[in-house]
């Protein structure tokens, strides 16, 4: 056993010391599991509180692996008929299969890989090509419909009914946001990567910082991401998220982009780029489920819109500046101001995050 003093390796460790433990210092684990000398370091060994809540995070499930995935167990048949073709999702034993057929031809596929823990699409091989399955599963509705996008394609082929191929650059770029291990430069294998988003997918550098931790030694800590402004985080967020700069170059506009929520925010009265007041941080913890509760969020909104306090009022400048209050409620603001918007398609909404006055009758503002 290492001789390890896990409280003199850093003061900050003190604060941290609820939330994790040292597996290397036998014994000390509290956690009632009996700890072999030989269970091998994890983030959790030492990160356990954080690493429980992002066990049963969204972005932990952005992907499922095959046979694991909840919503496909409970709904062992799914059907659609979209035009002049059959789809029929089937589960059983841990197996799924996607089947498209036009009353003549069949093709019957393994679903290996599943996209979305809500929402579902799924990655096909056929022929050594990926393709994007043409139906979703929508569990709002309990559906298979459309996938989103797709709407407009009317196959030509039975191929082109099971799904839309994807080029090299499209799965590359599908398996990087919603799975770990895409290396830059090499080939793509997905059967390689691991479905969902690990840790180091966010902290760069973690692995090297967990060799040298499990030796006593802090000093390759990865980059502290709560240190950076909300223009950073949003930044950040928004390489999956897309950003403002990604969806004006594209001139995407239209409701189906209400999804992309870095850009909403920018495009917000409420949002400034130095105040962490308004960074994703400051409503959303990216290692636990997301808040459905509409209360929830006032406190972030009032740590703006308040009146000021009288000694930030003459102190110049002040150093959290208070904005105007609501003339009209003093709770549940996210019910007005951030109203939720259906994709076309009608199956998913998501959440404006362009914080704004909405009056009745007005169009969705791009
Ligand atoms: C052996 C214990 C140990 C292991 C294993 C470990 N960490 Fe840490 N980690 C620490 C300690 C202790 C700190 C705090 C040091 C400090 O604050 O000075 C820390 C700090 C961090 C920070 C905070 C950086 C900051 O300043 O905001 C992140 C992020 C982090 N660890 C991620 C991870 C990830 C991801 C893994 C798994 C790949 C991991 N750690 C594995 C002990 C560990
Ligand atoms: C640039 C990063 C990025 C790429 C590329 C990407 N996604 Fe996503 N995807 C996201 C993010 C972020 C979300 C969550 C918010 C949202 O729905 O926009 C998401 C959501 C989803 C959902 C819905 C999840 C749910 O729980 O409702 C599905 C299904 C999905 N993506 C499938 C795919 C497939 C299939 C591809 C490739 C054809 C793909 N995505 C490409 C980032 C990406
Ligand atoms: C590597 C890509 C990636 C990064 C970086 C990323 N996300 Fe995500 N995020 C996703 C994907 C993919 C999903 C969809 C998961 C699902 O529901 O299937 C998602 C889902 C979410 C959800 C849950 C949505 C829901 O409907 O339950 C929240 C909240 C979220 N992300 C916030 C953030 C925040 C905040 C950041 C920045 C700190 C961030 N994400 C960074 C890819 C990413
Ligand atoms: C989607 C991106 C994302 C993923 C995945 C992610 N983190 Fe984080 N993590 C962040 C961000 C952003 C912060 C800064 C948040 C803050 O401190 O408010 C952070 C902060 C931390 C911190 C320092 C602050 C704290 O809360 O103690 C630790 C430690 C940490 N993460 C560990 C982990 C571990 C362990 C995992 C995997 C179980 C993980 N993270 C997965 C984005 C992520
Ligand atoms: C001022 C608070 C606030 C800020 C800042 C904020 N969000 Fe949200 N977010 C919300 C609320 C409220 C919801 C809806 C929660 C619910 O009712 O399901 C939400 C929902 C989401 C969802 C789920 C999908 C959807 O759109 O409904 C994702 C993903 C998300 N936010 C990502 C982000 C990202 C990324 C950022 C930073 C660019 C961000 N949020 C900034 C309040 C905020
Ligand atoms: C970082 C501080 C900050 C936060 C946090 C913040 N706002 Fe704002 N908000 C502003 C600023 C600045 C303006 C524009 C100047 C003004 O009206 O005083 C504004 C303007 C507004 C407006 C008027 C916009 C218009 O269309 O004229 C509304 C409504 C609003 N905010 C609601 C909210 C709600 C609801 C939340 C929480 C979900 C929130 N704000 C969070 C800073 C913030
Ligand atoms: C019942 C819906 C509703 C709720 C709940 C609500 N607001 Fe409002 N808010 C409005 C309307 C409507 C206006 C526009 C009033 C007008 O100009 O006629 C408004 C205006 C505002 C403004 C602009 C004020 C100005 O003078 O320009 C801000 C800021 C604001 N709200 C913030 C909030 C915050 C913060 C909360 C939560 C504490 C909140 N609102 C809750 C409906 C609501």
């Amino acid at each position: 056993m290492r001789s390890v003093n896990a409280r003199s390796a850093s003061s900050s460790l003190v604060s941290l010391s609820v939330a994790f433990c040292l597996v290397v210092l036998a014994g000390s684990c509290d956690t009632g599991q009996a700890q072999s000398a030989a269970a091998p370091v994890t983030c959790a060994t030492c990160h356990v509180g954080v690493a429980a809540h992002y066990a049963v995070a969204p972005m932990r499930h952005a992907m499922e692996p095959a046979g694991a995935d909840p919503q496909l167990t409970a709904h062992p048949e799914l059907r659609a008929n979209v035009g002049k073709y059959s789809y029929r999702i089937q589960t059983s034993d841990g197996r799924s299969t996607y089947t498209v057929t036009d009353g003549v031809n069949t093709v019957t596929l393994p679903i290996r890989w599943i996209f979305g823990q809500h929402s579902q699409t799924f990655v096909l091989e056929k022929d050594g090509h990926l393709y994007e399955s043409l139906v979703s599963f929508y569990p709002r509705d309990n559906t298979l419909a459309v996938t989103p996008g797709d709407e407009r394609i009317v196959p030509a082929t039975l191929t082109q009914a099971m799904g839309r191929e994807l080029s090299l650059w499209e799965s590359r770029s599908c398996f990087n946001c919603h799975a770990t291990g895409v290396v830059p430069g090499h080939q793509l294998d997905p059967e390689k990567l691991a479905p969902g988003l690990d840790c180091q997918r966010c902290h760069a550098g973690a692995q090297q910082h967990m060799a040298d931790a499990s030796r006593n030694s802090f000093a390759t800590l990865p980059p502290s991401l709560r240190r950076l402004d909300s223009e950073e985080i949003s930044a950040f967020c928004g390489q999956c998220h897309r950003t403002w700069d990604t969806v004006v170059r594209n001139h995407w506009k239209g409701p189906a982009f209400v999804r992309f929520q870095p850009y909403r925010l920018g495009n917000s009265k409420c949002f400034i780029g130095n105040d962490k007041r308004i960074s994703c941080l400051a409503c959303h913890d990216p290692h636990q489920q997301l808040s459905h509760d509409q209360a929830y969020y006032d406190s972030k909104c009032l740590a703006c819109h308040r009146a000021p306090h009288p000694a930030s009022a003459t102190s110049s400048p002040p150093a959290s500046p208070a904005y105007k209050p609501c003339p009209v409620a003093k709770s549940n603001c996210v019910s007005c101001h951030m109203p939720k918007v259906d994709l076309p398609g009608g199956h998913q909404q998501f959440t404006d995050h362009q914080i704004r006055i909405v009056r009745p009758g007005e169009p969705y503002p791009d």
